[in-house]
């Protein structure tokens, strides 16, 4: 059976940024307290007019581009969202068409900011049974447009962003290449301590004026409960993924761990006994755009020269659901 590896990544950003400047501006927060309590300095937020789907296909064609693989090439698309454009149909078939591509299946993943492991499980099966060969897999957000940018929505407003991250797989069998093994789960009984409660088809009509009214629209979380189970399943699930493929901790070359919240990431690696050299983060200057966060991370680390050929990447995320999970890869 053969493997899939990565061929190239690649990722977006809208070019407007936000500081926590400018949020201190139109809500009752202050940069220092954003940076104390989730590392962030600035994010980027779309534009009126701009949207998930253009990032994604700006992130796509730099993955393409490194891949050496024309978007003619791609057998199937993977998109990680969980903020489409439209209720339906998924963003995946807005990719397809805007890169002017035949017509091959494209599917929307909705695992929340654990949306690019999960899509990239999907894209590892369909290689492995040989089903199809050459995947883009994106993670995409626009989580700006859905967020309460005023003090009632501030514990997540300042938190949020937009990006695109995206890879090309496809399949090797070099031994020493590739994706190892996976580590997932979901609890939904923590369904609603981060959520978008409407629009929402149990609801007659699905979104109504008191629901727009009570903010109902927006994301909601329970940042207490979040971080409290964030900082103890990712190393747990981690430390899974690890036993799967024989691996110890202190053998990663590389952990890239959903862009959350700084002091997430820093708990993760504590509790891993990582050294600096092992981690990476950027949230410092992306915020957290859920599904992109680690595509986003792994292009920069790829085109920054910190991975190298049999590196083991480790990939972890937790968030909405709850869901979370965990990848081992040979670069
Ligand atoms: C959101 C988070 C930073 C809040 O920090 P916290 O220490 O838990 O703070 P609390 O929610 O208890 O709120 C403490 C106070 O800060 C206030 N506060 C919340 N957001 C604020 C902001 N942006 N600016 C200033 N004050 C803020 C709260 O209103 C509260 O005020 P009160 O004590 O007067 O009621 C923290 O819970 C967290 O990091 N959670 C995980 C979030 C996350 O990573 N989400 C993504 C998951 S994928």
């Amino acid at each position: 059976m053969p493997r899939a590896c990565l061929l190239g990544t690649g990722f977006a950003v809208p070019d407007r940024v936000v500081t926590n400047h400018d949020l201190s501006g139109v809500m009752d927060t202050t940069d220092e307290w954003i940076r104390a309590r989730t590392g962030i300095e600035q994010r980027h937020w779309v534009r009126e007019g701009e949207t998930g789907v253009q990032l994604a296909v700006c992130a796509a064609n730099r993955a393409l581009d490194m891949a050496r693989v024309s978007a003619r090439q791609l057998d199937a698309i993977v998109y990680a969202t969980s903020t489409p454009d439209h209720f339906a149909p998924g963003n995946g078939v807005y990719l397809q068409r805007d890169l002017g591509i035949d017509p091959i299946p494209a599917l929307d993943v909705r695992a929340q900011c654990s949306g690019f492991v999960y899509a990239l499980s999907v894209a590892d099966a369909w290689i492995r049974t040989g089903q199809y060969q050459r995947i883009l897999v994106v993670g995409a957000e626009v989580q700006s447009t859905g967020m309460d940018v005023t003090t009632r929505g501030r514990n997540t407003a300042v938190i949020f962003a937009d990006g695109a991250g995206a890879v090309v797989l496809g399949p090797t069998e070099d031994a020493d290449r590739g994706i190892l093994a996976f580590d997932l789960h979901s609890d939904g009984a923590f369904a609603d301590k981060l959520w978008v409660d409407v629009p929402g088809s149990m609801y007659h009509p699905r979104i109504g004026p008191e629901q727009l009214a009570a903010g109902r629209q927006y994301l909601d979380m329970d940042g207490r409960e979040v971080f409290r189970h964030a900082i103890a399943r990712m190393p747990e699930s981690v430390r899974t993924v690890l036993e799967k493929v024989g691996a110890r901790p202190d053998e990663i070359a590389l952990l890239l761990a959903h862009q959350a919240n700084l002091r997430i990431s820093e708990m993760v690696q504590r509790k891993l006994e990582l050294r600096d050299d092992q981690i990476y983060n950027n949230i410092q200057r992306y915020g957290n755009t859920t599904a992109a966060t680690i595509p986003i991370a792994l292009d920069e680390c790829v085109r920054g020269g910190r991975v190298r050929g049999g590196d083991l990447i480790v990939l972890t995320a937790f968030g909405s659901g709850f869901m979370w999970g965990s990848a081992a890869l040979k670069w």
